[in-house]
């Protein structure tokens, strides 16, 4: 089992590039078999999610060619199932999205149906939904989600909630549906706008995207397009607090900076200093942080997945703080983690308080999940002695080369796998 070892107080200083996308590419990997044709995807993460994702693809006959780390050249017209294995579902939610895309492109699919996860229940009631309302005979039975529609028919679709997944889910069957789809109450995440860009490279007919109205002309067939994802905010966001909890100065280059207005507007509020340029964000925060209120939201509000690493900035900040996380009901797993480092944070129902202390203090803490990961190697950074992140596997599922970009910016930082090389470690930077 690998960890992550970290000798805290170093500010993080200088500049680091972010990578596509994940939560956009997963869905743009499934939406590529749509067609027949060959498309060609750019700025692909080199994530462990994706390469799930692509064995997915694969494995249901699809030809994958991943030209390099960043680029795959992925080809339809060799689908010989319609069944996507529970080993994939299993692995990452995302595998879902093969619903929708061979649903609208065949007219039939198969797949497992996923469990709770560690952030919550995570039903996808929305989704079968879409489905049925498109005219999709949906059942479930034996833990397997079957859709099969004679025909898919255009539709109005209004979501009780808004979610990302069953937007996209719904926009790829309705791409290839006979007729117009509306979709009501849509998420207006920027991954929801680069699928959609996505599809409409591939000849789609879909409106209103990163709106809460997408409506979607069905179209009989997709074809071939190169398209390059967009940067992906969450990583550019985990970097930006990153240089808040060190007090640092770092350039974060290569993202979209409205994306991250939320992230940039509580940096702001906490006392850090942000410049904006055409496709970077500089932070600097060099005095002390003060407390804030967050809430989590759709967007445009504070996404759920900075909530983990907003809290550990907010936990080393002046005065107590609030932390309200609205979509997600098992999102504080990490709080325990983070007091064994010395933070004073309760948390009652969905609201963490946060009693801000002077400082963390390193220890031995495992990683709950991805973002709460990350945002425990922030902790790290910013802590008095040596960290010990564990189960680091869940970090690894979303940040591309995540210890050697903070090693660029000057963390003292390893990845590691036994006791020895901990110690190792140790010896080195004490
Ligand atoms: C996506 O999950 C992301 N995953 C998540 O990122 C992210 O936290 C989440 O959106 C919110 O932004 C991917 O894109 C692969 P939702 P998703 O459907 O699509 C409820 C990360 O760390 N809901 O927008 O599953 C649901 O329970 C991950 O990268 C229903 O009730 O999230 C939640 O309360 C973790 N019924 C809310 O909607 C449904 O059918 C929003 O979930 C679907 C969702």
């Amino acid at each position: 089992m690998e960890q992550y070892v970290i000798k805290g107080g170093n500010p993080l200083v200088g500049e680091v590039e972010i990578g596509g996308a994940k939560n956009a590419a997963l869905a743009i990997l499934a939406a590529s078999i749509m067609t027949d044709e060959t498309v060609t995807i750019d700025n692909l993460p080199d994530v462990r999610d994706i390469n799930v994702m692509l064995g997915a693809i694969r494995d249901i006959g699809a030809v994958v060619d991943r030209v390099d780390a960043h680029t795959v050249r992925i080809n339809g017209s060799t689908i010989n199932a319609m069944s996507v294995d529970y080993e994939y579902i299993k692995r990452i939610r995302a595998s879902y999205y093969l619903l929708g895309a061979l649903l609208g492109k065949y007219k039939k699919a198969e797949v497992a149906l996923p469990g709770g996860c560690d952030i919550g229940s995570r039903p996808i009631d929305l989704h079968l939904k879409g489905f049925r309302a498109l005219g999709a005979q949906v059942d479930i039975q034996h833990g397997l989600i079957a859709a099969s529609a004679e025909h898919l028919q255009g539709t109005h679709v209004y979501l009780d909630k808004v979610s990302v997944g069953a937007t996209i889910n719904i926009m790829m069957a309705a791409a290839m549906a006979e007729g117009k789809t509306i979709i009501e109450n849509a998420a207006k995440e920027p991954h929801v706008v680069d699928v959609a860009n996505f599809l409409n490279s591939m000849g789609a007919g879909i409106r209103g995207a990163g709106t809460d109205v997408i409506r979607i002309v069905g179209v009989e067939k997709l074809h071939k397009t190169e398209y390059s994802i967009i940067p992906d905010q969450i990583e550019a966001g985990t970097f930006m607090f990153a240089a808040a909890a060190t007090r640092g100065d770092v350039t974060v280059k290569n993202v979209i900076p409205k994306h991250l207005e939320a992230t940039t507007a509580k940096l702001l509020e906490v006392g850090c200093e942000v410049e904006e340029f055409d496709d970077a964000v500089r932070v600097v925060c060099a005095k002390p942080m003060h407390h804030t209120q967050v809430t989590t939201l759709p967007y445009p509000g504070f996404p759920t997945d900075m909530q983990p690493q907003m809290s550990v900035i907010l936990g080393i900040a002046e005065g107590t703080s609030t932390v309200t996380e609205s979509i997600f009901e098992n999102r504080f797993k990490y709080v325990d983690e983070l007091t064994r480092m010395g933070a004073n944070i309760k948390v009652e129902s969905n609201i963490a308080i946060i009693a801000g202390v002077p400082k963390y203090t390193g220890a031995r803490v495992s990683a709950p999940d991805l973002r709460a990961g990350a945002a425990l190697v922030i902790a790290g950074l910013s802590a008095e002695g040596i960290t010990i992140v564990d189960d680091i596997y869940y970090i690894e599922r979303g940040y591309e080369h995540f210890e050697e970009k903070l090693a660029s910016l000057g963390a003292q930082i390893e990845k590691v796998s036994s006791e020895k090389e901990i110690q190792k470690f140790t010896l080195k930077v004490s």
